[in-house]
């Protein structure tokens, strides 16, 4: 995988770290000086997921319509990124048709390139495909199911409800995204129709827009956004990270909080979106079984590079005391030793007349044993900042 970067040889300091960045995303550096020498580069004329960069900067600006040129000539071979601050939409649109180049803005650019890197790559990427290296002042937290039934969904929407009605200073503006794709249930849990067209977004990922955006949003009555698919994809591999990155690309810059509800099975862009947590919380209902199965995924994560106080446990269907305290700790404890782990009670009945009312538990009665639950964990999260992207 070779990144050309076409620049004179000047010393600019944005090229300089532009260079790097494409190095940290995996690409080999080969620069040439100008549009000229790509076009003649011997190794440019073979086939491969290699990307031919063209910023430009005070000292050098190559017209458009030569990168467009310069596109159309390497179809096949190598896709073109134009970095330039100014392009007449006619040259934009040029190029976008050529369908083996992309203008992005210097702003955008380490975004956008990876974006299309992840692209180019089918999502293999081991890189982070939506949170700039800037560094984001959101927070996202992944949900992650060890188990089928495990309570995900509930503790997502419940904690974003939560988050949604705060008010004031503490007020965040919070989204959860469902992202199983094929059995999606958080809107028919607070009766809203799901609006996340996913097969149509897979269709042009690159087409998505805040108005498309909100066309995609269930809107709770707390305040919280939701987005869950409208209709099962026929195939869900089709579904690919193309798809999936953009959404959350957009939700990760419009959301403060934004809560990932993963589904009980890997996706192949499943850890990919994993590593862009700031935290992930490993749901189990409390049962030998299934906390086996978290022991096993907690240490999954830390395997993928979480560190210990990134993760944590959160543990259903618990059962409590006389007096409302949850008992057998000792027991969950011991089989998530070092963990952090969060307690939620059991409670099928409040549970079940929540879902079929269609009002969530937190607004119903804020003050019962499993919402003082799921308000541990959330207001644990308020404590999160997100992490340092290096
Ligand atoms: N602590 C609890 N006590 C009793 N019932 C609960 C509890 N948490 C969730 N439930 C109920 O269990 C059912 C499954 O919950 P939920 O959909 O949140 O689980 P999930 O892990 O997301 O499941 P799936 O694997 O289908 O995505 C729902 O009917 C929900 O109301
Ligand atoms: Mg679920």
């Amino acid at each position: 995988m070779i990144a050309y970067l076409i620049h004179p040889e000047t010393v600019n300091q944005r090229v300089v770290l532009l260079c790097s960045f494409l190095e940290k995303l995996g690409y080999e550096l080969t620069r040439l000086p100008s549009l000229e020498a790509a076009a003649a580069e011997p190794s440019l004329q073979k086939g491969g997921d290699n990307i031919v960069v063209v910023p430009t900067t005070p000292e050098w600006r190559p017209e458009a319509n030569n990168v467009v040129e310069l596109a159309r000539a390497l179809e096949g071979r190598a896709f073109v990124i134009y970095i330039c601050d100014e392009i007449r939409p006619e040259d934009y649109k040029a190029l976008l048709r050529t369908g083996a180049g992309e203008c992005v803005d210097w702003a955008n650019a380490p975004k956008e390139i990876s974006g299309i890197n992840l692209r180019l790559r089918g999502a293999a990427s081991p890189m982070l495909p939506f949170v700039e290296s800037d560094v984001s002042k959101n927070l996202i937290v992944g949900m992650v199911p060890a188990c089928g039934g495990a309570g995900n969904t509930t503790v997502a929407l419940e904690a974003g409800v939560y988050f949604a009605k705060l008010k004031g200073k503490d007020a965040r503006r919070s989204g959860v995204v469902e992202l199983d794709f094929n059995h999606a249930t958080i809107c028919d849990y607070v009766d809203l129709a799901p609006r996340l067209d996913i097969m149509e977004l897979a269709r042009n990922p690159r087409r998505l827009d805040d108005y498309m955006l909100d066309i995609f949003r269930s809107n709770h009555s707390s305040g919280l956004d939701l987005f869950s698919a409208a209709e099962a994809p026929a195939d869900c591999a089709s579904i690919d990270g193309a798809a999936v990155f953009a959404l959350l690309n957009k939700l990760h810059d419009r959301y403060q909080i934004l809560l990932l509800d993963f589904p009980d099975y890997r996706p192949s862009w499943g850890d990919d979106a994993l590593r862009n947590c700031d935290f992930v919380f490993v749901t189990a209902r409390r049962s030998v079984p299934a906390l086996k199965q978290a022991a096993r995924e907690l240490k999954r994560l830390r395997n993928l590079g979480f560190a210990q106080e990134r993760v944590a446990a959160v543990v259903t269907h618990c059962q409590a005391g006389l007096f409302g305290r949850i008992t057998s700790k000792l027991d969950i404890e011991t089989a998530l030793p070092g963990y952090r782990v969060f307690y939620i009670r059991d409670d099928s009945a409040f549970a079940t007349e929540s879902v079929n009312s269609g009002i969530s538990m937190v607004d119903a009665r804020a003050s019962r044993g499993i919402c003082r639950d799921i308000q541990a964990v959330a207001t644990f999260i308020r404590t999160l900042a997100p992490r340092e992207v290096a």
